[in-house]
C-alpha cells in the first residue's frame, strides 16, 4: 500500500467518525492547551555551531542543477519487511528525526521494529545513486494527547540508535520561530515521494511542491475540511502551479525560506482530501512552532544545527 493510501485512508475514516461526535464534545479537544511544562528544571537542547541548519543543496552537473540530495533533511520511512515507504520526516539533530503521529498509528503497518529509516535517498528505485544512510529507531515518542479523530497534536520523534553523519548532503532542517504567528498568503514547499495523481503510485524520485498557506479563517472558508476541525495548532495549505498536495508524503516537511535564507520547517504533513491536484481543497499540516518546547524536551540527547533557537 503506498503511503498516499494510508494518508487519504486515515482522512476519510477521521471524517467518518467525526459525524457521529457531538460539536459540543469537539469543543473540548484542544487538548495541546493544556500541555504546560511546570518542569523548570528540564534540560535544553545542544547545539553545533559549526553547522548551520535548513541550507539547501545545491550542485551543478552538466550545466544543470541536480535535485539530488537538495533538501538534505528528507528522510524516508522504510517497511522493512514489505520494503516499501510509508512516510516521510525530517532530520531535526544528529539523531532524530520528526514525523506525524498517525504514521504509527493501529492501522498503520510501521513500528519501531520493522522501520528502517533512509536518509541522503532520492530516487527509491536505485539505491546505488546517493551515499545511502540507512538507521533504526532506539525509541519513538507519539504525543500523548495525538487524538486519532480528530487528528490533534499529529507529531512523533524518532529517537535513532546511531548518530548520522553530518554535510552539507545530509543536513537538519532548523525549527520554526515561536515569534511567527501568521502564515497566510505564504509561500512554502511541501517535499516527498507521494503519489502524483489520484489513486496513482508514489513516485521514485524526491517531489517537491510549491503551495500557499491559508489563514486559518481562509482554511476554515472552504468547506471541505468540515467536519475536521482546524485549530490553531494546524496550518492549511494548497498547491501553486496547479500541483496538488498529495505530492507530498505523510509525516514529511512543509518548509519555509525564513528571512536569514534558512529553511524552517513550519508544518508536518498531517491529513488531506480522497482526491488529488485539486488547487482548492488544501491539506492540514500539523502546525511545528506550536510544539517547540514539546520537541526541545524529547531531543535532548541530540545535537541541533545552529540558525534558530528555542523559545
Ligand atoms: C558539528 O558539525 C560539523 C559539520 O559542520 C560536524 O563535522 C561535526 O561532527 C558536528 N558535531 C556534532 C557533535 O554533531
Ligand atoms: C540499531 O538497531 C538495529 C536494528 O535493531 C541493529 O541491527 C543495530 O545493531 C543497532 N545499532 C546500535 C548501534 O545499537
Ligand atoms: C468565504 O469565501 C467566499 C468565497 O470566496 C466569500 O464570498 C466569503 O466572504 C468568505 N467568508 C468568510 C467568512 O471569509
Amino acid at each position: 500500500m503506498s503511503s498516499q493510501a494510508i494518508w487519504w485512508m486515515l482522512a476519510v475514516t477521521a471524517v467518518a467518525l467525526l459525524s457521529c461526535v457531538s460539536p459540543a464534545a469537539l469543543s473540548v479537544q484542544n487538548f495541546g492547551e493544556m500541555d504546560v511544562d511546570l518542569d523548570v528544571e528540564s534540560e535544553r537542547a545542544q547545539f553545533n555551531s559549526t553547522c548551520k541548519c535548513g541550507k539547501k543543496f545545491t550542485r551543478i552537473v552538466g550545466g544543470t542543477e541536480t535535485q539530488v540530495n537538495a533538501y538534505p533533511w528528507q528522510a524516508a520511512l522504510f517497511h522493512k519487511d514489505i520494503n516499501s515507504i510509508v512516510c516521510g520526516g525530517s532530520l531535526i539533530t544528529n539523531q532524530h528525526i520528526l514525523t506525524a503521529a498517525h504514521c504509527f498509528a493501529p492501522e498503520t503497518p510501521l513500528t519501531a521494529e520493522n522501520m528502517v529509516v533512509h536518509l541522503r535517498d532520492h530516487d527509491l528505485s536505485n539505491p546505488s545513486e546517493t551515499n545511502l544512510v540507512e538507521r533504526y529507531a532506539k525509541t519513538i515518542h507519539i504525543h500523548k494527547h495525538y487524538d486519532r479523530p480528530t487528528i490533534q497534536n499529529d507529531i512523533a520523534i524518532i529517537h535513532l540508535n546511531k548518530t548520522v553523519p553530518i554535510s552539507s548532503r545530509l543536513l537538519p532542517v532548523c525549527l520554526p520561530s515561536s515569534a511567527k504567528l501568521k502564515y497566510g498568503n505564504e509561500e512554502a514547499i511541501a517535499t516527498g515521494w507521494g503519489a502524483t495523481s489520484t489513486g496513482g503510485d508514489t513516485t521514485n524520485t524526491l517531489q517537491e511542491v510549491k503551495v500557499s498557506v491559508f489563514s486559518r479563517k481562509d482554511c476554515l472558508n472552504r468547506t471541505a475540511f468540515e467536519p475536521i476541525r482546524i485549530t490553531r495548532k494546524m496550518l492549511c495549505a494548497a498547491g501553486l502551479d496547479g500541483q496538488g498536495t498529495c505530492h507530498g508524503d505523510s509525516g514529511g516537511p512543509l518548509i519555509y525560506l525564513d528571512q536569514e535564507q534558512n529553511y524552517d520547517q513550519i508544518g508536518i504533513t498531517s491529513f488531506g482530501h480522497k482526491g488529488c491536484g485539486d488547487k482548492v481543497l488544501p491539506a492540514g499540516f500539523t502546525r511545528v512552532n506550536k510544539y517547540l518546547r514539546w520537541i526541545e524536551r524529547h531531543t535532548t540527547e541530540g545535537v541541533y544545527c545552529s540558525g534558530f533557537t528555542f523559545p
